[in-house]
C-alpha cells in the first residue's frame, strides 16, 4: 500500500512507550534537536495512564508536563509521526491502526525490520531508503546501528568482504527494568544479600552473559542473527559476511564493539582515519600514546558513534581492527528514530 500523505512542517508526534527507557529518551532527543512538532502525545500501557512526565518542549510545544494516555487503536487520530518503543508484539498489534490513521510508524522493535516493504534506516548510511516506505520505517537493532555507521565510510573506500564483531552490550539495552536489575544486584552483591535474577538469564552484576535474545537452531542468538541480516539490508550488499558474538556486560549505558573488517581492496589506517574524521556522526577518539579511546563510562548521553583503537589487522590481506562505542539508547534507538523523522519533514 502506497503512503501518499504530505508530511506537515509541524507534525503531531506520538510517543508509544513514553514511560520506558527509549520513550524517555525520545522526549529528550525531540527537545535537544528542537523537532518542529505541533503536539507531542505520550502513550503507554493502562498501568501508566494519568502519570505526568516532564517534557522540556520542542517546536511549537512548550515545556511542561505531559499526561500519559493509555494507548489504544484510537490514539493515533491526527498523528503524523508515531515513534514506537513498546516491544515487537505491541508494534504488530498497533501497525494497522497507526497506518490507517495516516501516520508514519517509526518502530524500534524487531517486528518489521526484515520485511520487504519496510525500509530499515540509519540516516548516515541509507537515508534515501525512507522514500519507499508504505507507512512503516524500522529502526535497526542498537548494535547494528553503531557498527554500520562505522562501516559506511570504509565501505565507500573499498567494499567489505567480512566483518567479525564481538559486542559488549549495556544492561539498559534490556530496558528500564534491566537497568534496575543491575543497580539492585550490585548493591545486594556488595551487601552479601541474596541476588534477584528476573530480567537476565543469569546474574549480571560482576558478570558477563554471552546470551542476548533467544538461541536459534544453529546455536547463535537472535541478537547475533540481527547483526548479520540487518547489516546486509542497510548497507545494500548481500555479500558482506558478518560473524557476531553478542555479550551483555555490567555497564549501565552505551554498547561497545570490537570489530575486525576485511576489505576487497586496500584501506590503510590513514585513509580510514581521514574518512572517519570527515564523516557526519562519527567522532574519532584514538590516541594510544595518551590512553585515549572511547569507553561506555565516558559517553552516556552523547549522539555520535565513537571509534578508537584503529589499527591494521595483519591476519588478512586487507584488514582493519577497531573499537566502537555509542550510546545505544540515543544513537541505537531514540536519536536514530528522530533523525529518520527529520528526513520525513518537508
Ligand atoms: N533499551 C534500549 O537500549 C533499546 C535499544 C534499541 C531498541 N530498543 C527497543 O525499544 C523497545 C522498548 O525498549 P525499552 O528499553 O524502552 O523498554 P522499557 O523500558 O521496558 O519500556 C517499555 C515501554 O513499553 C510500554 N508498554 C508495555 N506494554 C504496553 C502496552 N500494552 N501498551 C502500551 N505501551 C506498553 C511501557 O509502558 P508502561 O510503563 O506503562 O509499562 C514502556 O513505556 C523494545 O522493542 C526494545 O527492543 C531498546
Amino acid at each position: 500500500m502506497a503512503w501518499n500523505k504530505v508530511m506537515p512542517a509541524n507534525p503531531v508526534v506520538a510517543i508509544a512507550g513514553a514511560t520506558g527507557a527509549v520513550g524517555q529518551e525520545f522526549m529528550q532527543v525531540l527537545h535537544d534537536l528542537d523537532f518542529p512538532a505541533s503536539e507531542v502525545r505520550a502513550l503507554a500501557s493502562a498501568r501508566s495512564a494519568g502519570k505526568k512526565i516532564e517534557f522540556a518542549g520542542c517546536g511549537q510545544v512548550p515545556a511542561g508536563e505531559l499526561t500519559v494516555q493509555e494507548m489504544t487503536s484510537e490514539s493515533f487520530k491526527d498523528v503524523d509521526i508515531a515513534l514506537f518503543s513498546c516491544g515487537a508484539g505491541i508494534s504488530k498489534e498497533m501497525r494497522e491502526a497507526v497506518v490507517a490513521s495516516g501516520a508514519v510508524m517509526i518502530d524500534n522493535s524487531s517486528a518489521f525490520r526484515m520485511d520487504a516493504d519496510v525500509p530499515l534506516v540509519v540516516p548516515e548510511v541509507n537515508p534515501g531508503d525512507v522514500s519507499w516506505h508504505s507507512g512503516v520505517i524500522a529502526n535497526p537493532n542498537c548494535s547494528t546501528i553503531q557498527m554500520v555507521v562505522a562501516l559506511k565510510p570504509l565501505y565507500d573506500i573499498a567494499p567489505i568482504k567480512r566483518v567479525v564483531v564481538s559486542t559488549y552490550q549495556a544492561a539498559s539495552g534490556g530496558g528500564a527494568p534491566a537497568m534496575e536489575e543491575l543497580y539492585g544486584q550490585t548493591k545486594d552483591f556488595l551487601n552479601e544479600d541474596e541476588l534477584k535474577v528476573e530480567v537476565f538469564q543469569h546474574r549480571i552484576a560482576f558478570n558477563c552473559i554471552p546470551h542476548i535474545d533467544v538461541f536459534l537452531e544453529d546455536d547463535s542468538t537472535k541478537e547475533e542473527w540481527k547483526m548479520v541480516v540487518e547489516t546486509k539490508k542497510i548497507m545494500g550488499d548481500e555479500n558482506i559476511a558478518v560473524a557476531a558474538t553478542c555479550v551483555r556486560v555490567p555497564v549501565l549505558r552505551c554498547h561497545a564493539e570490537s570489530v575486525n573488517v576485511e576489505f576487497t581492496g586496500e584501506v590503510s589506517v590513514e585513509a580510514a582515519r581521514k574518512a572517519f574524521e570527515a564523516f557526519e556522526g562519527i567522532t574519532l577518539m584514538d590516541d594510544c600514546s595518551s590512553n585515549i579511546y572511547p569507553m561506555p563510562g565516558l559517553l552516556a548521553g552523547t549522539n555520535d558513534t565513537y571509534i578508537g583503537r584503529l589499527r591494521k589487522d595483519s591476519t588478512v590481506e586487507h584488514g582493519l581492527a577497531m573499537w566502537i562505542v555509542a550510546d545505544q539508547i540515543r544513537k541505537g534507538a531514540a536519536l536514530n528514530a528522530v533523525q529518520i523523522a527529520q528526513l520525513l519533514l518537508p
